[in-house]
């Protein structure tokens, strides 16, 4: 097939041109293609062609508390794909008593013949002790070559700091790099079970449990704890400003540290939390909404490179029957919020309003993620050789995000009536052709398990 007539972008720039695929590869990309015998062409003109999305933040089909996400790998790729996003990786975790092995046996298995796009994981490392090591040596062999840790959660996924060191030392022997969400657990405990007492149902304590310095502190102590084991450290889903500070100049002085936020905490802010009776619910998630200034802080880091990737830290709870749970009890609501099937259309819209260029918003969406997690360059980006992971998209066809047309499965999403005028027309995973012209043509699920070098 001859993609032609687009204006394709990439994190080194854009120009008019089209682009081959062939057997799922891009095989060529030039500004004079001509079509070849009976070849099939799609003209895209007046279309922008950009890689496939990379969001390297995601939650499908997993166990919170007293419910599972309400996307499974079926409907929760599906949905990536229709917003554009071609690739996922998610985080497998494991029950207490099992090995990091269980886990990601566990994972495949919910993966393998159902994901609409290919996928790689990090696997959560929820404790430590020495005999970890040799697990971590078998998750390598497997394939992952990426972790996550929690500093918050110690009384279930989260470790404590002398165990965070642990893995970040072994980190550096495996060569592996360290996904960490950061928090104080200890004080957002302490701090949750006095506004439960005070309130239990005010969703206003869910922000209140959680202030900025929660996460800044968190962040600050593991970009030294990632100096003092001399490795890199990847900060997810970041939403304050203090933390982005110290992560410029973490930056600033040389060391490795790599950061991602996440749409939603540079597009809401804290005012839906005094939305009328258990609205506010659906924007429960960790780290909390915050500020105008936190978001415009966000945005600042976006443009000047102190945040590499925007990813979604899609982890879907029904409004109905999921984050209900909690309705006398804010601790109890699931937390987390979708946005797996929105990120490309948003970022492109409000990343471009901010006067970001497109080519940088290419690297934040899809290149630099993948580069940071060694998938680059057969994913995300645009050359002869890479995978034909491919989007349309058109920058003058306004509309307005909303639940009723979104196909992933949940009840609501948190972007409800945004403006947009790009929109995802036709997207390419591997050369195969699932949605074409807004409509969902794939016909099964071909995606397949990433096993990162
Ligand atoms: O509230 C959130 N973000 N839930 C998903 C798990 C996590 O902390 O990333
Ligand atoms: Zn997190
Ligand atoms: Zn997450």
């Amino acid at each position: 097939m001859l993609i032609k007539n687009g204006i394709i972008v990439t994190e080194d720039g854009r120009f008019e041109g089209g682009l081959r695929i062939r057997d799922g590869k891009i095989t060529a990309v030039g500004t004079e293609l001509e079509p070849e015998g009976e070849e099939e062409v799609l003209d895209a003109e007046g279309a922008y062609i950009l890689p496939g999305g990379v969001d390297v933040h995601t939650h499908i089909d997993m166990p919170a508390g007293e419910c599972m996400t309400s996307d499974d790998y079926l409907t929760g790729t599906r949905a990536a794909v229709m917003g554009g996003t071609t690739t996922v990786m998610d985080f497998p975790e494991y029950d207490e008593g099992e090995t990091l092995m269980d886990g990601l046996n566990c994972w495949r298995k919910k993966s393998e013949g159902r994901a609409y796009c290919d996928y790689g994981f990090h696997m959560t490392v929820s404790g430590w002790d020495e005999g970890m090591k040799e697990q971590l040596v078998r998750m390598k062999e497997q394939g992952i070559t990426s972790f996550k840790a929690y500093t918050a959660y110690q009384d279930g996924i989260g470790v404590y700091d002398e165990q965070l060191f642990g893995i970040l030392q072994e980190m550096k022997e495996l060569d592996t790099l360290l996904c960490v969400h950061c928090e104080n657990g200890d004080v957002l405990r302490r701090l949750q079970r006095q506004l439960r007492e005070e309130n239990a149902s005010d969703i206003r304590n869910h922000p209140k449990s959680r202030p900025n310095l929660t996460e800044k502190e968190a962040v600050s102590r593991v970009i030294d704890f990632a100096a003092m084991a001399d490795v890199p450290v990847y900060i997810v889903h970041v939403s304050t400003k203090e933390a982005a500070e110290v992560i410029r100049q973490a930056k600033q002085r040389g060391q490795r540290v790599y950061a991602e936020t996440c749409p939603q905490y540079l597009l809401l802010d804290e005012s839906l939390y005094d939305l009328p009776g258990f609205e506010s619910a659906k924007y429960v998630l960790s780290p909390p909404l915050r500020t105008k200034a936190d978001q415009e802080a966000l945005w600042k880091a976006l443009a000047d490179g102190t945040i590499d990737a925007v990813s979604t830290d899609h982890c879907s709870f029904r409004f109905h029957g999921q984050k209900d749970l909690g309705k006398e009890d804010f601790t109890r609501i699931p937390n987390g919020t979708p946005g797996i099937e929105t990120r490309m259309e948003l970022m492109l819209e409000y990343g471009s309003r901010r006067g970001i260029p497109l080519e940088k918003l290419v690297s934040l969406l899809c290149t630099e993620p993948a580069r940071l997690f060694g998938l680059h360059p057969v994913k995300g980006t645009i050359r002869a050789g890479g995978d034909a992971d491919l989007v349309i998209v058109r920058g003058d066809a306004p509309h307005r995000i909303s639940a009723g047309t979104l196909c992933q499965d949940v009840d609501y999403t948190p972007f409800e009536g945004f403006e947009v005028t790009y929109q995802i027309q036709d997207v390419f995973v591997k050369g195969i052709q699932a949605k074409r012209k807004g409509e969902w043509v794939m016909e099964k699920p071909e995606g397949r398990f990433l096993f990162c070098r």
